[in-house]
């Protein structure tokens, strides 16, 4: 079965990037060690240098040029804020995962024992969401009235049957003291290191409590943000910034390589609809 969910990881065809979050098994040790289900795709044939011409690279990727809830977008307070939508949050104090490097930047896999319902979920709409994990681009992806952050934080969560639904995105500056969040993390692996992972235990709510779970947010409809680029997906940008000491920023920064997608134009993604 391990081996057999291995072969199907290394079969993957290489055409996704916010990491699919797969690496999620329990490890035997929680040393820093090899991560076969952590390293990227070989073979990927798309840059984010490039990311305009997506979809002229391969017949999958039509969409990155022709859809219509393209993400990232340009936000700002023209657009008001949210009053739909709020989200509610179920997040316990102590998450296990696997640290690793999704190749573009410092990321987390949630441990997953095959029931997506046992993960810290938040609740919107009636409907309930799981986290499969974390992961960093740099810079960020979205920008707000005109300003990119360096980086962003993007938690993935998937419905109860494993389908990516919706990402919280949180916008990470440097400011004058060390973020909590990161304060928990380890030294950063590097994109030079991307075959490893360890396993940790980590307080996820710091990151929430520094945007005020959401009180003031953007959400629209949206996509992936890299090749295939699939919509469907619901994009919470937290309107609060979390500050970082100018050390954990150095090291997120050091540990991370270009990331962000050209930001699209807006058409059907509904902002605070
Ligand atoms: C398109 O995706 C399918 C299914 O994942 C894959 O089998 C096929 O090789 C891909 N085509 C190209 C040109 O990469
Ligand atoms: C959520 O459920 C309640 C009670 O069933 C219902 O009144 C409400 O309209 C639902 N809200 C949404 C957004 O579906
Ligand atoms: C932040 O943490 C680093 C070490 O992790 C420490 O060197 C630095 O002084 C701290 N900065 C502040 C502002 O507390
Ligand atoms: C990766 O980068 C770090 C930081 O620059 C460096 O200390 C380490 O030696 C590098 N590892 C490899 C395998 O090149
Ligand atoms: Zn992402």
């Amino acid at each position: 079965m391990l081996v057999q969910s291995l072969f199907a990881l290394a079969a993957l065809p290489a055409i996704f990037a916010c990491p699919q979050h797969d690496n999620h098994r329990p490890m035997k040790s929680k040393k820093r060690q090899a991560a076969p289900g952590a390293l990227p795709p070989t073979g990927q044939d798309w840059a984010y240098e490039a990311s305009f011409n997506w979809g002229r690279l391969n017949p999958n990727y039509t969409l990155c040029q022709t859809g219509t809830q393209q993400s990232p977008i340009v936000l700002g307070l023209n657009n008001g804020l949210s009053l739909n939508h709020i989200p509610t949050f179920t997040y316990p104090s102590s998450v296990t995962g696997n640290f690793y490097n999704w190749n573009y930047g410092p990321a987390f896999t949630v441990t997953h024992d095959g029931d997506w319902t046992t993960h810290p979920s938040f609740t919107y709409d009636n409907q309930t969401l799981y986290l499969k994990g974390w992961h960093i681009h740099a810079p960020a992806d979205h920008s707000v009235g005109g300003d990119r952050s360096k980086a962003e934080l993007h938690f993935v969560h998937v419905d109860s049957t494993g389908h990516e639904k919706a990402v919280l995105a949180f916008r990470l500056d440097p400011g004058n003291s060390n973020s909590t969040f990161f304060n928990q993390l380890p030294s950063m692996i590097g994109f030079n290191e991307t075959n490893v992972q360890e396993e940790i235990t980590l307080d996820l709510t710091p990151a929430l409590q520094a945007v005020q779970y959401f009180n003031e947010f953007w959400t629209y409809q949206g996509s992936l943000t890299s090749p295939p680029c699939h919509e469907g997906i619901r994009w919470f940008v937290a309107r609060q910034i979390i500050y970082t000491g100018v050390e954990q920023m150095q090291a997120i920064l050091g540990a991370s390589t270009y990331s962000a997608r050209a930001e699209q134009e807006v058409w059907q993604h509904r902002i605070n609809e």
